[in-house]
């Protein structure tokens, strides 16, 4: 185990210089980022500065367990070439001790902000949350500028975190998470002129009553001229028969904000924005009027599952998400520039009958765009082999169930995920498929799936049961992203 910053230091110069590093297990990922070494979870303060995204996240570099939090932090300007991860805050001081716990950027005079919650724990592991900010400057130096709030107001617990930064009608706000003293989760909302003094304003109110006992990580973004989409990572619903199936959730509700009254008017149910096994906390950010999301690929208190740590590293991050609003819902796309990872194509072709239809892959790092017209079947099934294991996904079309199942993959978390999904047509699935996450859209992003699997061997194939008509296979390799000293 690494026990100093200076050694941390070299090993991620020594880890990225050999080659031979990068591909030390099977598991390690191609075109996901992930840490050389620690537990990595959510993405935090996602924005685009002097002409990069900096994508910064929690990361504890000692070891696999969720404790010392830092921001580490790449940076990109195409999500193929990388800065090499470093460490851009610790946790060292009174009020961050405990963590430096999630939380936003805002870009603001050509200085970026970061804000996030410092964590600190008493002897009794009494918690108490501090919501802090950061100046960066160009020289690479990140200030941290102490405390903003230094509290959770009356009626509210200690579990009071995540803050996210917008603004509206030249007045900053911030979006916080918490729980009520009854253990409800709930946002908060702070507002400032300055972005330096902060003051209360009041808990978001919507109809969500009851809906679990924390709400971690809020994202309050705009869809379009009249309506904000509340993104928020809840804990503690009750799992239904199509939802819910993970021990926490993240998902969104759109509605009318009122900022004034602050509420959230007129809003949709609930809704899963990924129905996979593995994501949670995601994060969106603007940029050139889209909204992206990035999410971490991982959940929390699920820590055996994720055998990588066997190896020293644990979790990863999605690929950035581009979302859309169509019918009061939200429809995500890999981001436009992610095309650039495309190295060669395998396999392409259109219109073709197949019964049992399979094809074997050199590598297990490929993205695959699949149209199935299944008119003539009532269900279909997909299976990714990897030799005597696989993960299969299958679609009634009568029940319009969609299941993904991991039950025949022997090392790693099991179980099945089943969930409604309508189709018109044909069915469409986009996959990214790297060397322990994979990735799917279907119906052009009215769902996804992420989820991590642990397959004994590299041997790869894709099998279509069934007799169905193929109206569209294209499969292309990726390219494995790079990583380079800043
Ligand atoms: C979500 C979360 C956040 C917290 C962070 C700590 O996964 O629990 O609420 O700030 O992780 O790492």
């Amino acid at each position: 185990m690494l026990k100093s910053y200076e050694e941390i230091n070299q090993a991620i110069k020594n880890y990225y210089s050999n080659k031979n590093n990068i591909k030390s297990n099977i598991w390690r990922n191609n075109f996901h980022v992930e840490m050389p070494f620690g537990l990595m979870n959510d993405p935090n303060g996602l924005c685009y500065y002097d002409n990069k995204f900096y994508i910064f996240y929690q990361w504890n570099p000692f070891g696999c367990e969720h404790k010392t939090k830092h921001w580490g932090l790449v940076t990109t300007a195409d999500f193929i070439n990388f800065t090499n991860p470093e460490i851009v805050l610790k946790p060292e001081e009174w009020f961050d001790k405990g963590g430096c716990y999630s939380g936003g950027a805002y870009v603001k005079d050509g200085t970026l902000k970061l804000f996030y919650t410092g964590n600190v724990k008493g002897i009794n592991n009494e918690r108490k949350s501090y919501q802090c900010v950061v100046d960066y400057n160009k020289d690479w130096l990140f200030e941290k500028k102490g405390v903003l709030i230094d509290k959770e107001p009356e009626g509210y617990t200690s579990q009071f975190r995540d803050p996210m930064i917008f603004e509206n009608n030249g007045i900053y706000y911030m979006v916080l998470g918490v729980q009520t003293k009854e253990l409800k989760g709930r946002a908060l909302i702070y507002e400032s002129k300055d972005i330096n003094r902060w003051s209360f304003v009041g808990e978001l109110k919507t109809d969500m009553k009851d809906l679990g006992y924390m709400w971690e990580c809020p994202n309050l973004f705009r869809v379009n001229k009249d309506k904000v989409a509340f993104m928020f990572s809840p804990q503690g619903l009750k799992e239904e028969e199509f939802k819910h199936q993970n021990i926490y959730q993240s998902g969104y509700v759109i509605g009318e904000l009122n900022l004034d009254e602050v509420f959230l008017n007129n809003h949709t149910e609930f809704k899963e924005i990924d129905m996979g096994f593995d994501f949670y906390a995601p994060q969106v950010f603007n940029h050139k009027g889209k909204n992206i999301m990035i999410g971490w690929i991982g959940m929390p208190d699920k820590d055996k599952e994720y055998l990588s740590s066997e190896y020293g590293w644990m979790f990863g991050m999605t690929m950035p998400r581009v979302l859309e609003y169509k019918d009061n819902a939200i429809y995500q796309k890999p981001l436009e520039l992610l095309k650039e990872l495309r190295e060669s194509k395998i396999v392409d072709f259109k219109s073709q009958y197949v019964d049992n239809y399979s094809i074997k892959l050199d590598s297990r790092t490929i993205e695959c765009n699949l149209d199935l017209d299944i008119n003539n079947s009532d269900n279909m099934e997909l299976k990714l082999k990897f030799k005597d294991e696989h993960i299969s996904i299958s679609y009634s079309k009568k029940d319009e169930i969609c299941i993904v199942d991991r039950n025949n993959m022997e090392l790693g978390g099991k179980g099945v995920r089943k969930f409604k999904l309508k189709i018109d047509k044909s069915l469409k699935m986009h996959m990214f498929i790297d060397n322990s996450f994979i990735e799917i859209y279907y119906q052009d992003g009215l769902e996804t799936t992420t989820l991590a699997y642990f397959p004994k061997s590299d041997d790869f194939e894709i099998e279509i049961k069934n007799k169905v008509k193929i109206n569209k296979l294209q499969i292309w390799s990726l390219r494995r992203i790079n990583y380079v000293e800043s």
